[in-house]
């Protein structure tokens, strides 16, 4: 595991769209694995950059979102498809088309089978190249909450209170408006990608990246799981950084 410490969120931003850069040089269609929250924002945004001053091309990539909310009516801001149509697809060349969710519309019997679909489609894709990560104060990756396998595939997830009132911000302040369930890769779909780029920002995830760096590999910390794969890159901030 490589740990990069910068000064600013925007130079590791920088970093990340230097590799993405590097990517889509080596490879015909690059596959990128998405995530959503606060933390990837300033990546979106120098890609954003890149893409309109033409240093960038996203035209030929495809990408695989980590996860998604279910039972958001089509369309809602805050659901992770439309957060990327809007800060990604909205501002590079990445096309819409090539944005992939977990289907989450059907059923909830339909789940399994629409999550099962999702894991083979990642794979017919020829697996992720790149996998950006945040984390989440309890540890959890994607919405893999504490507890869960670390040999996880794509899945219904229930989220725990402490993470419905983190993501409360993104509806109004109101963790009640925060769906109950969601669709998340698991970490075992996510530790089959080839890099994992995992980025924090600021003091208050400064503990967990600690344990996540540090601690031992536990369900209980998600993240740590990390420390499994080959080729990961952690990149944080100083005060993300004060408790290494
Ligand atoms: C959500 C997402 C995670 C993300 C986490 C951290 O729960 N499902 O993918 O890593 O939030 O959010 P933030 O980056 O806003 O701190």
């Amino acid at each position: 595991m490589e740990v990069v410490i910068v000064d600013r969120p925007g130079d590791g931003a920088a970093l990340v769209a230097g590799a993405i850069a590097a990517l889509v040089a080596l490879r015909d269609a690059p596959v990128l694995g998405l995530a959503t929250g606060g933390t990837p924002q300033p990546v979106y945004d120098r890609l954003a950059d890149d893409c309109s001053a033409g240093r960038l091309s996203l035209a030929g990539a495809s990408a695989f979102l980590l996860d998604e909310y279910v039972g958001l009516p089509a369309g809602h801001p805050a659901s992770y498809r439309q957060v990327i149509e809007r800060e990604v697809v909205a501002r590079t060349d990445l096309r819409s088309e090539a944005v992939h969710a977990p289907d989450v519309a059907g059923e909830e019997r339909e789940l399994p089978a629409a999550c099962a679909r999702y894991d083979d489609a990642i794979d017919a894709a020829g697996g992720v190249d790149l996998q950006l990560l945040g984390v989440g104060s309890d540890g959890h990756i994607g919405f893999n909450e504490p507890g869960s396998s670390l040999g996880s595939r794509t899945r219904l997830k229930t989220l725990t209170a402490r993470t419905r009132a983190d993501n409360a911000r993104f509806f109004d302040g109101d963790p009640e408006a925060v769906p109950h369930h969601v669709v998340t890769q698991g970490i075992g779909t996510i530790l089959a990608a080839r890099h994992l780029v995992l980025l924090a920002w600021g003091d208050g995830k400064a503990e967990i990246v600690a344990r996540l760096v540090e601690g031992p590999v536990s369900a209980s910390v998600p993240a740590s799981a990390l420390q499994l794969h080959h080729h990961v890159t952690v990149i944080v901030d100083e005060p993300a950084a004060s408790r290494l």
